[in-house]
C-alpha cells in the first residue's frame, strides 16, 4: 500500500489532482491518498467551487498560506509543509503543474529524501521571465518520477540530462477531468444567464503578470477586445489579479462582458460553446485543442507546442493590431470538422500515473 500526498495549491491544480485522487480511492488496496491544500488560492471562486464541481472531498490538510510575494508565498508553503511530512511519512508526494506550491513542496521533499512525482513534467516555454518556467525547471530537477503529457516534454527533460528511466509519458490528466465533466457541464445555466448563443461568442481569460501587470500592455489588449466585441459577444471571466489591475489602471472595458471568476462546470459550459477563445492560460490551450475550438494565445511563446502542431492554438502575442486581425480571421472560418487529439489525451492518464507509481 502506497501512502501518497497529493498537493493542490492553485486553481489550475485542482482538475489535475481530482482524477488521480479518484483513481487512488478506487484502488484502495494499492493506494492511501491524502489531499494537501496549500491555500495558495482560496475562497469560493478560486478554490471551493472547484472542489465541489470536481467532487473532491475537503483537503485532509490545509496549509492556509494565502497570497504574498513569490518568496514569501513559496517560503510559507515550505515552512507549513515540512511538519506535515514528519507526521505523515508518505511513500510519495505528487505535485502537479508549475505554480509556486509545486516547487515549494517538491523542494521540501527533496531535502528530506521523500520521493516526488511531478505530473506535467518537462514543459518548457524557454522564457525564464515567467515564474512558472522557473518552477517547472526546478521541480523537474529534484523529482524522482517525471510524468509527461506529450513527447516533446520527454525530449526537453532528456536534453537537460534527466535520465530516461525517470521519465514516463502518461498523457494528459487534465483531459481526464474534461472528458468526465463535459456532459455534466450541460447542467450549468451560464449561457442562458449571459444570453449567449452557442458558436456565436468569444471567451477571454487573462492573468499572466506579463500581460496584466503593465498598464500599457493591459490597455492595448483590452482595446483589441473592445474592437472584437463590436462584431461578436466577448465574455471575460476576470481573475482577481486582473480585476485589481483593471481597477488600478482605470482600464476601459466598454462592450466586453466581464464576469467574476467561474467554477469548473460553468467555465467548461462557457468555453465549450465558444466560436473563439483568446487566452494567456496554459490549460485552456489544451482544453480548446481537445474540443477543436480555435484558440488565440496572447503570449509570445508556449510551453505546450503540441497545441499548435496538432491542435487549434495560434500564438498571436499582445500587439493589438495582430490580435484584432487574428480574431477576424478566426471568426470568418468554420469550426474545423476533424479534431486531432494528441496521443494519450484519452481520459485514462490517471490510471497510467497510478501504474507508474506502483512500478
Ligand atoms: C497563479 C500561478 C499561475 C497560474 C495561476 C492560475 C504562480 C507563480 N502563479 O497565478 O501559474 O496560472 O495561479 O490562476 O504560482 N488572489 C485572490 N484570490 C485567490 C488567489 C489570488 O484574490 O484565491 C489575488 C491576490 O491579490 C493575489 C493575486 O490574486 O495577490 C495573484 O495571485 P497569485 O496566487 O500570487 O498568482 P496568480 O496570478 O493567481
Amino acid at each position: 500500500m502506497l501512502k501518497v500526498l497529493l498537493i493542490a495549491g492553485a486553481r489550475p491544480n485542482f482538475m489535475k489532482v481530482a482524477p488521480i485522487y479518484a483513481e487512488m480511492r478506487r484502488r484502495e488496496d494499492e493506494f492511501s491518498p491524502m489531499i494537501v491544500h496549500t491555500g495558495q488560492h482560496y475562497g469560493a471562486a478560486m478554490s471551493g467551487a472547484f472542489f465541489e464541481d470536481l467532487k473532491m472531498p475537503r483537503a485532509d490538510v490545509h496549509l492556509g498560506v494565502g497570497s504574498a510575494s513569490h518568496a514569501v508565498q513559496t517560503a510559507r508553503v515550505m515552512i507549513e509543509f515540512e511538519p506535515v511530512l514528519f507526521e505523515q511519512k508518505p511513500d510519495w508526494v505528487l505535485v502537479v503543474g508549475d505554480v509556486n506550491s509545486t516547487i515549494a513542496c517538491a523542494l521540501v521533499c527533496a531535502k528530506l529524501g521523500i520521493k516526488i512525482a511531478h505530473v506535467e513534467a518537462g514543459l518548457r516555454s524557454r522564457d525564464r521571465r515567467m515564474p512558472e518556467e522557473i518552477n517547472r525547471v526546478l521541480t523537474d530537477a529534484v523529482s524522482d518520477l517525471l510524468l509527461t503529457t506529450s513527447q516533446d516534454a520527454d525530449a526537453n527533460l532528456l536534453g537537460e540530462g534527466i535520465p530516461q528511466e525517470k521519465i514516463r509519458f502518461v498523457g494528459n490528466v487534465m483531459i481526464d477531468s474534461l472528458r468526465e465533466h463535459l456532459e455534466l457541464s450541460k447542467s450549468s445555466h451560464i449561457r442562458e444567464d449571459l444570453e449567449l448563443t452557442e458558436g456565436e461568442y468569444a471567451v477571454v481569460t487573462l492573468h499572466r503578470p506579463s500581460n496584466v501587470d503593465d498598464g500599457a500592455t493591459l490597455s492595448g489588449i483590452m482595446n483589441s477586445l473592445m474592437e472584437i466585441a463590436k462584431d461578436v459577444r466577448v465574455v471575460f471571466p476576470v481573475h482577481p489579479r486582473t480585476r485589481a489591475k483593471i481597477n488600478d489602471f482605470e482600464i476601459e472595458t466598454d462592450g466586453v462582458t466581464l464576469t467574476e471568476p467561474l467554477g469548473y462546470l460553468d467555465f467548461m459550459r462557457l468555453y465549450s460553446g465558444a466560436k473563439l477563445v483568446l487566452t494567456d492560460s496554459g490549460g485552456l490551450q489544451e482544453e480548446t485543442t481537445v474540443l477543436g475550438i480555435p484558440c488565440l494565445t496572447l503570449r509570445e511563446n508556449t510551453e505546450r507546442p503540441i497545441t499548435i502542431e496538432m491542435g487549434t492554438n495560434i500564438l498571436v502575442g499582445t500587439d493589438p493590431t495582430r490580435i484584432k486581425e487574428a480574431a477576424a480571421n478566426a471568426l470568418a472560418k468554420r469550426k474545423p470538422s476533424d479534431i486531432k487529439i494528441p496521443p494519450l489525451w484519452d481520459g485514462k492518464a490517471a490510471g497510467r500515473i497510478c501504474d507508474e507509481l506502483l512500478r
